[in-house]
């Protein structure tokens, strides 16, 4: 089949399995699909097309003659391995936090700056999961009222985490049920029938790893680097998709009505709009989905400057194999 000669880094994880699917649904080209993992994945035989693909073990000599590789396999195997792809001429979609910050290398949500990759090779940075449904929701009300300050909290799925994060939370939940002690191996706090605002190490500022990477994320597609952002981000029981409680303060004077209008008929926003059950999504709802819903827009200042949401979405989909894909139409000119 035409197409391109196409990899998948971490393609027995959470996320490399969403990628399989993904390329698939969106038939994205690929004339030779190669599927790596680690060496304790060799040999796992993944579908794709009807048929079977064993998984391989990673290696720079596997990678010879790639043109789009999908790395989703954490920021060590990112930058061993990235900078090699894209000096071979690859377009490199890469999922880790490794280069986000790195301003040569674009971060990229297509349906905000797409046009910003067309026809280009070498590195990508796929944003952050939480990221990725914040900025599509709020950079609207930016462009058009400016954003004074930005304030969400996340609930975040344990996906977010990977494969054995989803297991420790099935595992737990058993356990809880039966009155069984709960054993902990991927998280510091029992993650079954708990919740906690911790979702990496914490730094002297107070906020932990993902709280950090939402703010300078957001700032940096905002293009507002001294912007306010306040997070708290919360690691949930639940299996897929992230929620977000997200309030603005808007420079100019606007409304519920006027967000919603702004909002309503944009690509990759589904605007839930109604009484009760129907103004808002839940992850469940959420999962397997790649729009991102956004809900419960309400006025929340006197003055008309302040504005409340809620904002759900696939962190597995949109939060990332989506958003990795559609990365790579744009780049390589199929959109
Ligand atoms: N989950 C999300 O919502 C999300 C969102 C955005 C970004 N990300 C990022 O995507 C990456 C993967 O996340 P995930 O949730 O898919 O994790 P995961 O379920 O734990 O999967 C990790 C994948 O990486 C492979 N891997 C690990 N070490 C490797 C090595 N040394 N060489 C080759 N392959 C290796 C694993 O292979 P084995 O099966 O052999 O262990 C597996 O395929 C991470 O960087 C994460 O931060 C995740």
């Amino acid at each position: 089949m035409p197409g391109f000669c196409t990899a998948i880094i971490g393609a027995t994880g959470a996320v490399g399995a969403e990628l399989i699917r993904i390329i698939q649904e969106r038939e994205f080209p690929v004339s030779d699909l190669r599927l790596f993992a680690s060496e304790r994945s060799q040999g796992k035989l993944l579908e794709f097309r009807g048929g079977k693909h064993a998984a391989r073990a990673l290696s720079a000599s596997e990678l010879k003659g790639v043109e789009v590789v999908f790395i989703s396999a954490g920021g060590a195997v990112s930058k061993e391995y990235a900078p090699v792809l894209a000096q071979q001429g690859a377009l490199v979609v890469d999922n880790s936090s490794a280069f986000r910050g790195d301003q040569s290398v674009p971060l990229v949500i297509p349906e905000i700056n797409g046009h910003e990759v067309v026809g280009r090779r070498g590195i990508v940075a796929n944003p952050n999961c939480s990221t990725i449904q914040l900025v599509l929701a709020v950079e609207p009300v930016h462009r058009i009222w400016g954003l004074e300050r930005l304030v969400v909290a996340t609930y975040q799925s344990v996906s977010g985490t990977g494969g054995r994060a989803m297991q420790e939370l099935r595992a737990q939940s058993m356990a809880y049920l039966e009155g069984r002690p709960l054993e902990k191996s991927v998280y510091p706090v029992e993650i079954g029938f708990n919740l906690f605002p911790h979702i990496g190490e914490f730094g002297e500022d107070g906020l932990h790893v993902e709280e950090r990477k939402i703010v300078q994320e957001t700032r940096r597609f905002l293009r507002d680097e001294s912007l306010s952002v306040t997070v708290t981000a919360v690691r949930v029981p639940v299996f897929r998709s992230h929620s977000e409680a997200v309030v603005v303060t808007t420079r100019k004077k606007t409304s519920a009505r006027e967000v919603a209008d702004a909002l309503r008929s944009l690509p990759g926003i589904c605007l839930m709009e109604g009484p009760d059950a129907h103004s808002y999504a839940t992850p469940a709802f959420a999962e397997g989905r790649d729009e991102v819903f956004v809900g419960r827009v309400r006025d929340t200042h006197p003055e008309g400057h302040g504005i409340s949401m809620w904002v759900v979405a696939d962190n597995l989909r949109k939060g990332a194999a989506l958003n990795a894909v559609q990365i790579a139409e744009h780049a390589m000119g199929l959109v």
